[in-house]
């Protein structure tokens, strides 16, 4: 069965790395006609979420020290996090995709809801290399994320990061 939106289509029962694959090339229409970034990043974590299924998905943004949330989709999330707190704030402090495969073993994580269980972060960075977000996704399994979510997530990253640099 083919899911079908307004602009993103991709093939329900296909593997995860084929529903990237399928995916990723229609976040760059989605986004190719939008100058303004929180359009186009609310509509890249819809279009995320209703692909892949994730559990949670959203994005935060550097603010000095902080990270405050934006654009995400699913559960109510935490607002502000510092710097080296938790999965993103050590991915911000690091500047390095972090995977974590049981959160309870993460020190640290913040548990926006306690039915996440494994989850990645991954930095966004200007042309200088500096962080600027952070993108974040979370499962309700365990061990879910793996090479293929770096590989095609780290891809997303770098349409993100086109949007803003
Ligand atoms: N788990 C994240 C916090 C964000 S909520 O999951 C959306 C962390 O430990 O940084």
């Amino acid at each position: 069965m083919i899911i079908l939106t307004q602009e993103i289509c991709v093939l329900k029962g296909a593997s995860k790395t084929e529903k990237y694959k399928t995916l990723i090339p229609q976040l760059n229409s989605l986004v190719g006609f939008e100058k303004d970034q929180i359009a186009n990043l609310s509509n890249i974590i819809a279009a995320l979420k209703m692909a892949m299924n994730y559990f949670w998905v959203g994005c935060y943004f550097v603010k000095g020290n902080d990270l405050v949330l934006g654009p995400f989709q699913g559960f109510v999330a935490c607002t502000r996090i510092k710097k080296g707190r938790g999965v993103c704030g050590k991915a911000f402090e690091d500047n390095q995709i972090i995977v974590v495969d049981n959160v309870d073993n993460f020190p640290g994580h913040i548990a926006c809801s306690s039915e996440s269980k494994s989850e990645i972060v991954l930095p966004a960075r200007t042309r200088l290399g500096e962080v600027f977000m952070v993108l974040d996704v979370d499962s309700d399994k365990l061990s879910d994320f793996d090479d293929v979510d770096r590989k095609y997530l780290s891809q997303v990253i770098t349409i993100i990061e086109s949007l803003y640099n």
